[in-house]
């Protein structure tokens, strides 16, 4: 029998329940069919696309249609999980009516909800949005669009004024009628500081397991990611860069050495009617 839908309710009811959900990135049909098929209960149609799909350098400059693409075919993708739609940098953070014009897009070709990264500076974005009924997930932590504020990839929430940034924003956007919270690049032990503090489901990537449930990028996972970065958080289930390389230095092969294609891959044909074609082809003359 096909699952049933997860929806933010059977979210909430995991939360309470205690148990794990599991969250992949996805920016195409078949990586969303597959995951359908195993059952994993959320989707983020990621901004990280423009990285894994797209080669750029960081995520600032995915596009709103970029993103509108990609969510489309993971929609089509997945019948039955959780979609939530990454909105990109500078989607929502000039006005209100842009956050709400854009995440209203990612609603209207199927996805769940939106998800949009900062804290206490976003919170009138979150309110708005949510207000108009559409869900958001706050992404807090390490934010990948504000990377050059940052200084780059670095880990947060290691001493306490970050924690007691983290935690102020953790509650702020709570308050601001996030459904979700996703902790980004913190040790274990404060996330599960946070997790006392929180009511909503506080998911996690690269954020220990005192959360409700874990992300991953799936080109991480699979080992498919082209580039230098390489977070420790990550656990490869599968080496499909070595898998794609080899099948396509096999084919290459096949083809310079004729074994492809081979009997079994081509169209027959009936003799007689091969005589025939013959016969009017070595005869004819072109005008
Ligand atoms: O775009 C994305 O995949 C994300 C995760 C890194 C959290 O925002």
């Amino acid at each position: 029998m096909a699952r049933r839908k997860v929806n933010i309710n059977t979210l909430r009811l995991k939360k309470k329940r205690n148990e794990k959900i599991t969250y992949l990135t996805a920016y195409d049909f078949p990586t969303a069919h597959f995951a359908d098929q195993a059952e994993i209960d959320m989707l983020l149609i990621g901004d990280s696309g423009g990285m894994t799909m797209m080669g750029q350098e960081s995520t600032i400059s995915v596009t709103m249609d970029e993103m509108l693409m990609m969510a489309k075919s993971v929609v089509r993708g997945s019948k039955s999980t959780f979609n939530v739609g990454d909105m990109p940098f500078m989607s929502y953070q000039a006005s209100n009516e842009d956050a709400i014009r854009n995440a209203g897009k990612l609603i209207a070709i199927g996805c769940d909800a939106v998800k949009l990264e900062g804290g206490t500076e976003v919170c009138e974005r979150i309110s708005a949005i949510n207000n108009s009924g559409i869900p958001v997930m706050a992404h807090l932590g390490l934010t990948p669009q504000s990377l050059s504020q940052m200084g780059g990839y670095r880990v947060q929430g290691k001493n306490l004024s970050s924690f007691k940034k983290l935690l102020e924003d953790t509650l702020a956007v709570e308050s601001a009628g996030a459904f979700s919270v996703l902790v980004e690049a913190i040790p274990e032990e404060v996330s599960a500081e946070l997790y006392k503090h929180i009511k909503v489901p506080l998911y996690g990537i690269g954020a220990g397991k005192h959360v409700d449930g874990q992300l991953v990028i799936s080109h991480d996972m699979l080992g498919l990611f082209v580039g230098d970065v390489n977070p420790k958080f990550v656990k490869k289930y599968a080496n499909l860069s070595d898998s794609i390389t080899n099948a396509f230095k096999e084919y290459k092969k096949d083809v310079e050495n004729l074994s492809f294609p081979a009997e079994e891959h081509q169209y027959p044909i009936k003799e007689d009617d091969l005589k025939e074609i013959q016969k009017y082809s070595s005869s004819y003359k072109s005008k």
